[in-house]
């Protein structure tokens, strides 16, 4: 079996996709189960997916904590309780503290929603990355699975699909595309070659 702890902030359709993949999927094949849903926003509806699964989740807010510094330790704690295999930031729109990234090399997933190098570091998360796909008008975008290492967005590759962008996008529709399109399929996809790598 290969455990994953998964991070997340908000809808959790990425958690969706790993939770069906397990049930129904290629996730299921590869002997993965999610040990933990982490979350850094209580309101996120991600938590909800995981109850209605039966997974344990649990909250780790910077407003619970005096300062930046105690909320990165408790994060770690958090992660640290549950001994993942592999740590996937899905939808975690918190930077993963250096303390963190040190102590799981090669072990910390990411997915963001374009195909690095395009739209990515600093700043770039969740819709603002489709407006600033719209923006500069590029025809294709898509999203890119990454190891997490101590910058934003610029550990190795590991899997990218593109998607194209359609006259008459708005950032709202493109975002649903490139998540029913590339998010969804990529994520479990990365998950599952990693776990039969380490098996
Ligand atoms: C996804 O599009 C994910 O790629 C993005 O946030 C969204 C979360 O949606 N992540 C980033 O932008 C990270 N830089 P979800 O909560 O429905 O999975």
């Amino acid at each position: 079996m290969f455990s994953i702890t998964v991070l997340v902030s908000g809808g959790g359709t990425n958690l969706q996709a790993i939770i069906d993949s397990i049930a129904n999927g290629e996730l299921k094949d590869a002997g993965v189960y999610i040990k933990k849903v982490i979350s850094n926003n209580k309101e996120a509806f991600a938590l909800e997916r995981a109850k209605n699964n039966g997974i344990e989740t649990s909250v780790i807010s910077p407003k619970d904590y005096p300062d930046r510094a105690a909320f990165e330790v408790a994060l770690k704690s958090a992660i640290d309780e549950s001994a993942p295999d592999l740590i996937v930031l899905a939808g975690f729109l918190v930077v993963i503290p250096e303390a963190i990234v040190r102590s799981y090399p090669k072990k910390i997933i990411n997915i963001h929603p374009s195909l690095i190098p395009s739209f990515c570091g600093k700043g770039y998360y969740g819709l603002k990355v489709h407006e600033a796909a719209l923006a500069r008008g590029v025809k294709v975008t898509g999203a890119t699975v990454h190891f997490v290492d101590e910058g934003t967005d610029t550990g190795p590759i590991i899997l990218q699909k593109a998607v194209e962008v359609k006259e008459g996008d708005t950032p709202e529709v493109l975002q649903q595309r490139v998540m029913k399109e590339a998010e969804h399929i990529l994520l479990p996809h990365a998950i599952a070659l990693l776990a039969k790598e380490r098996a």
